[in-house]
């Protein structure tokens, strides 16, 4: 029985799953066996620093060797340093962290605290961004409504605002609108650039009516787009910027990052989680934005991403979008098709929730010997 089938015995059905069971991972390397596949998909964004980075596991065996872990009914030093490294990494002015445990619950409670200190009742979000599954996270995703929401009511009122219309921004953000949650780069809608003319409409209408501008960096965030955030890209104050998935290298953690103004209108008891903020999480915090900074791993992912721009179109790809190492590649062919061929010959991309744009989320430490296999390949692939 192989790991999919042996899964099948008692997991829930509810991924698809690609047609590979690693047994071992190094670098961008994932080992199947005696094959060798580079994975420029990064487990969904995850693995920033690639897999058994040396100073990641020496931060995970002191810590652990150290205190394995304490609530937040304890202060801690590694919780502070981890949330000093968070704040000074962060865009000017957001320098209050709560950390909680995944995307969605970042967004969950950046959702809470706009709702709890405008007391208002509606929400807007833009067509297309994801969010999360948990149940105000899931409110604010695009389709999921009809696709797999399941709770009968929202927890608020939403409004989509239609992506990149100018025109739609003042009609759906008005007195009532606690908060507009956004993704400057659309991850699963196939790393889908918003118009900064768009973001700047936003960021204007919220600051005009009171609402707060969160921002959803949970997948573009920690040097991703070559900036720390891709707020930094976009020139625009968010209120509370969210974020997860890189910032521990693959340790589950997230952050809900604030403002002193929200900060200061935050008490006692308002936001909480057992496992947020605990200390191995923490010890990673502090050792992916070190390597981060240390290894000039940002001024990498501009590089790499320039070249794989010049590179493209090749092959099946037709054009190329996204920022730094959150890539779209737009195929002539179905995604799906194109990855399963690459997946043949040892590359491991993503697809999203465009049929045709194949996604890459590598390691920021990937190389351009990587990307030249990677555009290798597809030139090899039928372009049609
Ligand atoms: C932009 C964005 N927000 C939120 C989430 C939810 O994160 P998690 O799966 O850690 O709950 C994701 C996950 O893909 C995401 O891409």
């Amino acid at each position: 029985m192989n790991a999919r089938e042996h899964e099948a015995r008692h997991l829930l059905h509810v991924y698809g799953q690609l047609p590979i069971e690693p047994d071992g991972a190094d670098g961008v390397y994932l080992k199947c066996g005696k094959r060798r596949i580079i994975d420029l998909y990064g487990g969904h964004a995850v693995a920033a620093l690639g897999y058994g980075h040396p100073d990641m596991l020496r931060a995970l065996n002191e810590q652990a060797k150290s205190i394995f872990f304490q609530s937040n009914a304890v202060a801690m030093e590694v919780r502070a340093e981890a949330a000093d490294a968070l704040a000074g990494f962060a865009p000017d002015g957001l320098d209050h962290v709560f950390f909680a445990n995944s995307g969605a619950e970042a967004n969950e409670n950046a959702l809470r605290l706009a709702c709890r200190l405008t007391g208002r009742t509606r929400v807007a979000a833009v067509t297309h961004g994801f969010h999360g599954r948990t149940a105000a996270a899931g409110a604010v995703t695009w389709g999921a409504r009809d696709k797999w929401y399941g709770f009968p009511n929202t927890p608020f009122d939403v409004d989509f605002i239609n992506r990149d219309e100018v025109g739609d921004v003042d009609g759906k953000i008005s007195g009532e609108t606690a908060a507009v949650i956004v993704e400057l780069v659309q991850g699963l809608a196939g790393a889908y650039d918003l118009d900064p003319a768009f973001v700047a409409a936003l960021a204007a209408r919220c600051a005009a009516v009171g609402a707060l501008l969160i921002v959803d960096e949970v997948q573009t965030g920690m040097g991703r787009c070559g900036q720390p955030f891709a707020t930094n890209l976009y020139n625009v104050k968010p209120d509370i910027l969210t974020t997860a998935k890189s910032l521990a290298g693959g340790f589950p953690c997230a952050a809900v990052i604030c403002t002193g103004a929200i900060a200061a209108a935050t008490g006692n008891g308002d936001l909480g989680s057992t496992f947020g903020g605990g200390p191995l999480a923490c010890a990673l915090v502090k050792t992916v934005i070190n390597v981060i900074e240390r290894d000039q791993l940002m001024r990498n992912v501009r590089i790499m991403s320039g070249y794989l721009e010049a590179r493209c179109p090749v092959g099946p790809v037709e054009g190329i979008q996204g920022k730094g190492f959150l890539v779209g590649l737009r195929c002539r062919r179905p995604a799906a098709v194109v990855r399963d061929e690459l997946l043949d010959r040892d590359i491991l991309v993503g697809t999203s929730a465009d049929p045709n744009v194949i996604r890459l989320l590598p390691p920021l430490i990937t190389e351009e010997r990587h990307l030249t296999r990677l555009i290798d390949c597809l030139a090899d692939l039928p372009a049609r």
